[in-house]
């Protein structure tokens, strides 16, 4: 069989439309579908609508406000409290379990017990799904780490899921009855499958994959973004520390820190689809059917067509023209734009939204959450990266709390 032609796209403009085009059909998890096989992000056209169209009621803004300033805080000072009164902590592990626990709570995956070492669980579960989800990165026995990560799901079924599915089954059955109300059902994912899987036709091993889906999106991707806006953060306390300590005190600076850093280091730096039928892009490029297509976000959040000159800079004053996303490209757009783009980052509202109604998104809260702890990196133990990552991921990031 010969490769397909691979064509790149790196412009803002174009990439913007290439996103927005029905006949690219998603192509990054192809070798993941250990987790991945129909899950949302995979899905296409008339299947992909259905299942979007149900699961975008629970990111309505009243939902979101209610995760935002009700939900949420809590459940990050109970994560923060453990390593805050060790005075110190390993920033990437505590990132991905404060995340990964308000992602359970998005996904319906409960934690009855609460526990650090629970949390522990689901974390090492999450792990094994974030290396089945990016097989396709996987330098080592694919098939091996396939197989693990196949055990880990079926452990994770019995052990976290068919207990929350029983809850949940016992609260629509107690609904029915008209025992408890529509608004005192659990505001997730699983509790929104379960509801409608005869319209959906979801079998079980599909609502299975859909949970642990959401789980590593929700979790993963806000986990870097929380690490890396912290690091710039640091770094800034030496070269700007006006705007650092502006971020301290300014929710709607500090957001632009993050959305800054979310378009600078996208979590992903590429998006990937197949190409269903033969396209010509505005410009004239012409993409043949059976063609993979390659969105290279981090050249087109760099695009100084749409940036600016200091398009390459961190720079939270950004005068951005109309139009023009702060996160660049990084949420994605289109039919999969991202789901959760506002609650990890908020409206962006900078003047013209009232502050009632403001959403600053859980990236921003809970880097203000360890900012007010004091954090700061620990001087006697630099981070460190991880050498075989691709992405610039931190391998260690030891921090201290306190002033
Ligand atoms: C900083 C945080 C986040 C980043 C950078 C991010 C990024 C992205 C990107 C780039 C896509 C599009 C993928 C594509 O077009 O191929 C996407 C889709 C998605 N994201 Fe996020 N995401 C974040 C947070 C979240 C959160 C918190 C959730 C869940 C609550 C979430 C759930 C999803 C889902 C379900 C999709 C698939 C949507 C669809 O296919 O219709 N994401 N995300």
């Amino acid at each position: 069989m010969t490769e397909p032609t691979e064509v790149t796209i790196s412009t803002y403009e174009e990439a913007r439309e290439a996103f927005r085009q029905k006949h690219l059909r998603q192509a990054l998890y192809d070798a993941g579908d250990v987790v991945m096989a129909d899950v949302l992000v995979n899905l296409h056209g008339d299947e992909h609508r259905a299942r979007r169209r149900l699961e975008n009621r629970l990111f309505r803004r009243d939902s979101q406000m209610l995760y935002e300033r009700e939900l949420f805080p809590p459940i990050v000072a109970e994560t923060l409290a453990p390593h805050i009164a060790a005075g110190g902590a390993e920033l990437v592990t505590l990132s991905h379990q404060m995340m990964m626990n308000l992602a359970a709570f998005t996904s319906g995956v409960d934690r009855p017990l609460g526990t650090p070492e629970e949390t522990f669980r689901l974390y090492s579960y999450l792990m094994l799904f974030i290396e089945g989800a990016t097989l396709a990165h996987y330098t080592g026995d694919r098939e091996a780490k396939r197989a693990e990560v196949a055990a880990a799901l079926a452990a994770f079924d019995v052990e976290f899921l068919q207990p929350s599915i029983r809850r949940r089954e016992d609260a629509i059955a107690r609904c029915e009855s008209e025992e408890i109300g529509e608004d005192e059902l659990p505001r997730d994912v699983l509790t929104v499958l379960l509801r409608n899987r005869d319209d959906l036709e979801l079998p079980d091993e599909v609502v299975l994959r859909e949970t642990c889906f959401y789980l590593l999106a929700g979790a993963h991707t806000s986990a870097t973004a929380f690490v890396r806006t912290l690091d710039v953060l640091f770094e800034m306390a030496i070269t700007s520390p006006e705007d650092a300590e502006r971020a301290r005190h300014d929710m709607g600076f500090l957001q632009r820190c993050v959305h800054e850093t979310i378009r600078l280091q996208p979590s992903s730096p590429v998006a990937m689809r197949w190409a269903l039928e033969e396209i010509e892009l505005s410009g004239g490029r012409r993409i043949a059917s059976g063609d993979k297509v390659v969105i290279d976000l981090m050249s087109a959040n760099r695009d100084t067509a749409a940036f600016g000159e200091s398009a390459d800079l961190h720079d939270p004053h950004r005068q951005l023209a109309a139009g023009v996303a702060p996160w660049g490209l990084s949420f994605g757009l289109g039919m999969h734009a991202c789901i959760g783009q506002e609650l990890a980052a908020g409206t962006d509202a900078i003047g013209d939204v009232d502050v009632q109604d403001q959403l600053y998104g859980l990236v921003p809260v809970a880097v203000q959450a360890v900012l007010a702890a004091g954090i700061h990196p620990d001087p006697a133990d630099p981070a460190r990266r991880d050498p075989a990552s691709e992405r610039g991921y931190w391998a260690k990031y030891p921090v201290v709390f306190g002033r």
